[in-house]
């Protein structure tokens, strides 16, 4: 059977009014198409109502424990279900309203609108779950492959948004209110999509029925024996070689550990080894690289030093460098997402020096040990070293997830404005004492 469908008016894509489509003809899959492309436009039109909804509700964070549970042998993927159709929605719009809030000028560039569309897409595609039944085998197979398809849908999502920065910046420049606002949205942001893909990936690991060949005792992404020291090593190894290539050489590593708890063994946690080796990952790069510019003479390179120390609360992992450090005045910028230092990415780019990257390795290292209630910090002795150190809790009672909630404390962040500074400014002018002196 032919068709021919003569497309009259298509003015702006997904603008449903304007679509005047006159059939001449009649064609089963070509109707199909056209309804479905009906129907999706129409779901994305009632996405704000569904994002305002979802965002009433708060998140619900996760502890280790309950990870477990949800991954352990009598693990059900029903309940996982449930909880995930209403949870991700949650999730996803209360990180929507804050990115409605982001400066119009931020917000309007072409990155940050495609991150936009994404997330829509995403929300709309969970909420076609929410009327499903959680009995039907088939479903559960649907859902997890629609997770596997919105995980891939942002795999890009950090460049992304890198790109919208710089294109503000090329045009706006820099201030520190838009910086203030930027660092305040991006660490919730990508905070949040940490753990989004959390949740993702526990569920589509746990159960496609394989256990992982490696490492058989983890439960999806989470390791119940987590040992330290042995993705320190791995971590190490990976930026040695990158160091190595480029470099043609690198400071050797040496590890302690101190387990205070249990002298003799090694220190294992539970833990997610794929974001403990992100951050050690993103240290060892940033020590090698410093160590050896800063030994451009020679070829003995002082080492990296790895401490790692667990206690009744707290595992500390602490790497020491002797690449000569950072003024303090510099540190906090070390954070920034707006003032990076990192030339402008390019994603193409494969001669790109494999040690530096966007600038995001040190702020989204420290929201990985956030995220489970750690932090990471830097101290730096100009001229001599740095510090870099992780916490985490050593307890998996405490690793509980740290998740941002949209209410009216965050939106009031995002309404700051550049008053007067609250300290004096010195004057660059000496100052002229004479008019001080008293008239004899
Ligand atoms: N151990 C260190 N010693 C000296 N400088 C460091 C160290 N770690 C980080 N820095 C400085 O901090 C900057 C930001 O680091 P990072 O966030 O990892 O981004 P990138 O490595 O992509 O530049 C680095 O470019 C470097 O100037
Ligand atoms: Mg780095």
């Amino acid at each position: 059977m032919t068709c021919i469908i003569n497309t009259v008016a298509v003015e702006k894509p997904g603008s449903l009014h304007l679509i005047y489509l006159l059939y001449l003809g009649f064609d089963p899959v070509i109707e199909m198409k056209f309804v479905r492309f009906i129907m999706k436009n129409a779901s994305l039109a009632s996405a704000p109502q569904h994002i305002e909804h979802f965002s009433k509700f708060s998140p619900s964070p996760l502890s280790m424990k309950q990870f477990l549970d949800f991954g352990s042998t009598n693990a059900c993927e029903k309940t996982s279900f449930v909880f995930l159709r209403q949870e991700l929605p949650v999730r996803l719009s209360n990180i929507m309203k804050e990115i409605n809030l982001l400066p119009k000028r931020l917000l309007a560039t072409p990155s940050v609108q495609m991150v936009q569309s994404w997330y829509v897409q995403s929300l709309m595609e969970i909420l076609e779950f929410l009327e499903k039944s959680p009995d039907d085998q088939s479903i559960l197979e649907e859902f997890v492959n629609a997770l596997v398809n919105i995980r891939n849908r942002h795999n890009d999502v950090v460049p992304t948004m890198a790109q919208g920065v710089i294109e503000y910046k090329e045009v706006f420049g820099q201030d520190p209110v838009t910086n203030q606002n930027i660092q305040y949205f991006l660490d919730r942001f990508y905070l949040s999509r940490i753990s989004i893909r959390m949740l993702i990936n526990q569920h589509t690991l746990v159960f496609d029925g394989a256990t992982n060949p490696v490492h058989p005792n983890t439960i999806g992404s989470i390791d119940p024996h987590c040992q330290v020291a042995e993705v320190v090593k791995d971590a190490y190894e990976s930026a040695k070689m990158r160091c190595d290539q480029y470099y043609l050489s690198s400071p050797d590593l040496v590890l302690q550990e101190l387990n205070t708890n249990n002298r003799n063994q090694p220190i294992n946690i539970v833990y997610v080894p794929s974001h403990l080796y992100h951050m050690l990952f993103e240290l060892f790069k940033n020590a090698m690289r410093a160590t050896i510019e800063n030994h451009k003479e020679g070829c003995n390179f002082p080492p990296i030093q790895v401490m790692v120390g667990i206690g009744g609360e707290d595992l500390t992992i602490k790497m020491s460098d002797r690449g000569g450090g950072v003024p303090f005045r510099k540190m906090e910028n070390l954070f920034s997402y707006m003032y990076s230092t990192a030339p402008k990415p390019q994603m193409d780019d494969k001669q790109r020096a494999p040690l530096a990257g966007f600038g995001y390795g040190l702020p989204i290292s420290r929201l990985y040990a956030k995220y489970f209630q750690g932090d990471l910090q830097l101290y730096s002795m100009e001229g001599h070293g740095t510090d870099a150190v992780i916490h985490l809790k050593a307890l998996s009672t405490d690793s509980v997830e740290r998740l941002p909630v949209f209410n009216k404390t965050a939106r009031r962040n995002y309404e700051v404005t550049q008053g007067a500074d609250d300290w004096c400014v010195p004057s660059r002018e000496p100052l002229d004492l004479a008019v001080f002196r008293l008239a004899k």
